[in-house]
């Protein structure tokens, strides 16, 4: 276990927080001894890309999740069952599917974070979620020590949601995930804007595969979204809001141009990128801190910003957007 570590290797805001204790776990043993301690309160961190630490000292236990490993469990003709680490990067295990011929998570390259992670928030891009693949998980209970398996029913999972951030939330480190994936018959999902497009410019259009979806989304993402190594951020800070079809109508005559996406049950979804930028936050820069320049509900630290000076920015974007639209942004990254 080390002290006061300082977490600017782990967060990919590039935020210099400090943990009062920090204990690195390979294995689920790593982490009831580290329980054992009886240091409290204990949080868990996974790529510390979508975590804004605001305050300088994160207190009791911070468990850093290194569980490694990939393996296929199953498999027969049509799909396989693969199982891994939660402390595995999520790119490096959708480069590892692809690489065995397995489909599923090609849309979701290039995601920041880890594999533990991903259930938390369910990640999503470009037509397809997390749940989509998800066969189940394992966990330790932080407060038990136990492991505990959770099905896909037992996740609840939502729009960059689950059980992990509700009832559950800092319940349980996510030791590992299994995926059901196809083999050799892949669904290939291009329908999300660009991926066409982009498949185009690659001279891909014929019956392209799961290595040039995975291709092509690796070259959107990498126009759109700052690199953390360069720019410290944590992809989208904000959740796409999604409000009553009535709100929309009257929003509409307004401002006529205004992206929107109907879902079932009446509710319009409507991009928060678009309603920042029209509050005039896009490649605004605020001291440290800013609106990325080419995708407005990404929040950026120029280097050497604090948690608080960005949570700050966040605030005043939410002020902004709620008082011009009457729509309340909620952030999509978790504030410690
Ligand atoms: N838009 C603007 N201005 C901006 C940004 C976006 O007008 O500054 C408009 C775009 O023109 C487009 C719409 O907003 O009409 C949607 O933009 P985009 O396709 O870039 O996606 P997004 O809704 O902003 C979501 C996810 C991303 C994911 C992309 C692609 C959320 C909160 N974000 O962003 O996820 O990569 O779709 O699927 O759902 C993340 O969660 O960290 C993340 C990056």
């Amino acid at each position: 276990m080390q002290h006061q570590l300082s977490l600017l290797p782990y967060n990919t805001f590039g935020l210099d927080a400090r943990a009062e204790h920090f204990a690195e776990c390979r294995s689920e043993d790593d982490i009831r001894t580290a329980l054992k301690s009886g240091i409290r309160p204990v949080f868990v961190l996974g790529g510390g890309s979508n975590i804004l630490f605001t305050r300088a000292v994160v207190p009791g236990l911070l468990i850093k999740n290194s569980i490694e490993g990939i393996s296929i469990l199953e498999s027969n003709d049509g799909e396989a069952l693969v199982e891994a680490g939660g402390g595995e990067n999520w790119h490096r295990f959708v480069l590892w599917c692809i690489e065995h011929e397995l489909g599923g998570v090609e849309n979701l390259s290039l995601i920041p974070g880890t594999v533990g992670a991903a259930p938390v928030q369910n990640i999503g891009a470009y037509g397809v979620e997390l749940k989509d693949v998800f066969d189940s998980l394992e966990a330790v209970d932080l407060e038990t020590g136990e492991t505990r398996h959770f099905d896909k029913a037992t996740c609840r999972f939502g729009y960059r949601d689950s059980i992990f951030k509700q009832e559950a939330k800092g319940r349980y480190c996510i030791t590992r995930v299994r995926f059901r994936l196809t083999r050799h018959q892949h669904k290939i999902n291009i329908s999300y804007g660009d991926i066409r497009n982009t498949l185009a410019l690659m001279g891909k259009t014929d019956e392209p595969g799961i290595a040039d979806v995975s291709e092509a989304v690796v070259r959107i993402r990498s126009s759109k979204l700052p690199d953390p190594a360069q720019i410290g951020n944590c992809g989208s800070f904000f959740k796409n809001p999604e409000i009553p079809a009535g709100q929309y109508e009257n929003l509409r005559s307004a401002y006529p141009d205004m992206p929107h996406y109907p879902l079932p049950g009446g509710l319009v979804k409507v991009p928060a990128g678009w309603l920042i930028e029209q509050c005039g936050w896009k490649g605004k820069r605020v001291g440290n801190t800013g609106s990325y320049e080419k995708q407005a509900l990404v929040l950026v630290n120029y280097g050497g910003a604090t948690g608080e000076e960005v949570y700050a920015l966040a605030l005043a974007i939410i002020d902004s957007v709620k008082s011009k639209f009457g729509i309340s942004l909620e952030p999509e990254v978790n504030i410690w």
